[in-house]
């Protein structure tokens, strides 16, 4: 009898390309584990501005937050069958989605300090295979080796438009369409341009452009994406 191996798979793509539902989608389907690299990016962003790291202008004070890196625990939990992000124990799940966290956390994942000490806890949840996790440099950084790479896009209007309809529907009311537009523009900018890990697809990376998918479609293309690779490892 053959037993299935489990896979690594790296999700990459732009902010608000969806790729969390599919990845989250298909570790649910799979019994993997999933990780959202994104959310511990923003657990040491909420951590940065509450400890005052983040300056007026909106740069970072690496004096108060490198000396905090190492005393930050960012885990996941499952409460009512959703997967929440844990900073120290607390569930943090709502506040590192406000547009504030939203706001600053390109600053902070720009930090070569704070990457290495994410892309080290990530790659121990990865140790073992079985797990989906997504963000912006795993199919390049953190799982170079991924059994599956894909590389996630679409139009930044489509993005900005799902990101302000999430927004609406959690029950935020200020926010405006162009704000989140513009947040969407400013961060995509700075993800590509930093000098660590900077936004980048993998070579080797299928490409999945979902601006007219469903969340459906997505699904079913990814779960046929992994169809395929499975037949391919066990032949
Ligand atoms: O996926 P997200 O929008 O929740 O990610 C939040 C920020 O974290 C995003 O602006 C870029 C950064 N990030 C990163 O630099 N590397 C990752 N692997 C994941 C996210």
């Amino acid at each position: 009898m053959t037993t299935t191996r489990r896979l690594t798979i790296a999700i990459d793509g732009y902010s608000s390309s969806g790729k969390s539902s599919m990845a989250k989608q298909l570790a649910r389907t799979l019994g993997y584990r999933y990780v959202d690299s994104g959310a511990m990016y923003r657990a040491v962003t909420l951590a940065a501005m509450r400890h005052g790291a983040i300056n007026p202008d909106g740069s970072v004070d690496t004096d108060i937050l490198y000396p905090l890196l190492p005393d930050l625990h960012i885990d996941f939990a499952t409460e009512h069958g959703r997967q929440v992000t844990l900073l120290n124990g607390e569930n943090v799940e709502s506040r590192i989605r406000s547009m504030e966290v939203s706001a600053h956390v390109s600053a902070v994942a720009a930090l070569g300090a704070v990457r290495q000490a994410m892309v080290a806890q990530q790659k121990v949840y990865g140790a073992e295979g079985g797990i989906v996790m997504d963000g912006r440099d795993i199919g390049t950084a953190v799982f170079p080796n991924a059994d599956i790479k894909v590389f996630v896009n679409a139009s930044a209007e489509t993005r900005a438009r799902r990101r302000y309809l999430e927004l609406q529907a959690k029950g935020d009311t200020t926010t405006t369409y162009a704000e989140v537009l513009d947040n969407v523009v400013t961060r995509d900018h700075i993800d590509e341009t930093r000098s660590e890990s900077p936004l980048r697809r993998a070579d080797d990376a299928i490409d999945l452009d979902n601006s007219e998918m469903t969340i459906d479609e997505q699904n079913q293309w990814l779960m046929e994406l992994y169809d395929r690779t499975i037949s391919r490892l066990q032949q």
